[in-house]
């Protein structure tokens, strides 16, 4: 008997708040995570490394067949380590730069299907839990429970902007809101897979809400949808 694993998609554009909130989710249930901008972005970091240019769209797709990536998860529901090539990549794959340019790989149609199986891969018992930008239209349409988090593109920048000063990284806000809107532009207006909530998704907006308020908005849909308790926690047995 195959026992269905249950998925909790938690889609949006950045600086909603889908990373802090998927990770406290996964780690509310015992559930696995799947970041999935993080394998877009070591596909960004890869290029840079090998000197592949953006645009080149069938060594991009070689590439992402090829990716030696590892996510080293301490435990469940934490932040996994990743490692490109043997090598701690966690830090370097978080600036704005490769940010960016995880958003240029994930245009082209070949690259998004190369890396489709690997972000299948994680759907493992107990249960997971995946943000991204189509994890509830394209990698996981059967999923459980699909959230859609929407914030204003000042909200979001501003987030992001407090985010980096944390970090010790000096950022202009207006250039934050301006690149923001251009890579919502392109996720949103790429052919393939583009940033938009499924049909049977819950948007909720994030702008006057704290991140455990989403929280508990969203363990409220998974009460609701009597999934939790579905395979037990990780560990449980
Ligand atoms: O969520 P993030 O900011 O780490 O994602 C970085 C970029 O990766 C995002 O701008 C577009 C791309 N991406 C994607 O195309 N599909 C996903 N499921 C996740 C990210």
């Amino acid at each position: 008997m195959t026992v269905r694993i249950p998925v909790i998609t938690i889609d949006g554009a950045s600086g909603t708040g889908k990373g802090v909130v998927t990770q406290l989710v996964a780690k509310r249930l015992g559930w696995n995570l799947l970041d999935s901008g993080a394998l877009y972005r070591v596909l960004a970091l890869a290029t840079q490394k090998h000197g592949v240019s953006l645009e080149n769209e069938p060594v991009l797709q070689i590439l992402a067949e090829h990716l030696d990536v590892k996510f080293q998860t301490p435990e469940t529901g934490e932040l996994p380590h990743i490692l490109l090539e043997g090598q701690e990549v966690t830090d370097a794959i978080r600036t704005e730069k490769i940010g960016n340019a995880a958003s240029k790989v994930g245009t082209f149609p070949s690259v998004r299907a190369a890396l489709l199986g690997r972000q299948r891969a994680f759907r493992q018992s107990p249960g997971l839990v995946t943000d991204g930008r189509d994890m509830g239209t394209v990698v996981f349409p059967d999923a459980d429970v699909k959230i859609f988090l929407t914030a204003s593109p000042e909200e979001r920048a501003r987030r992001r902007y407090n985010q980096l000063k944390e970090k010790g990284i000096d950022v202009n806000l207006s250039d934050l809101i301006e690149e923001l809107r251009e890579r919502d532009k392109r996720d949103q207006e790429r052919a393939v897979a583009p940033l938009r909530p499924a049909e049977d998704a819950v948007s909720i907006d994030t702008d006057r809400m704290t991140i455990n308020q989403v929280v508990e908005r969203i363990m409220l849909e998974v009460t609701n949808a009597h999934i939790e308790n579905a395979c037990g926690k990780k560990g449980a047995m």
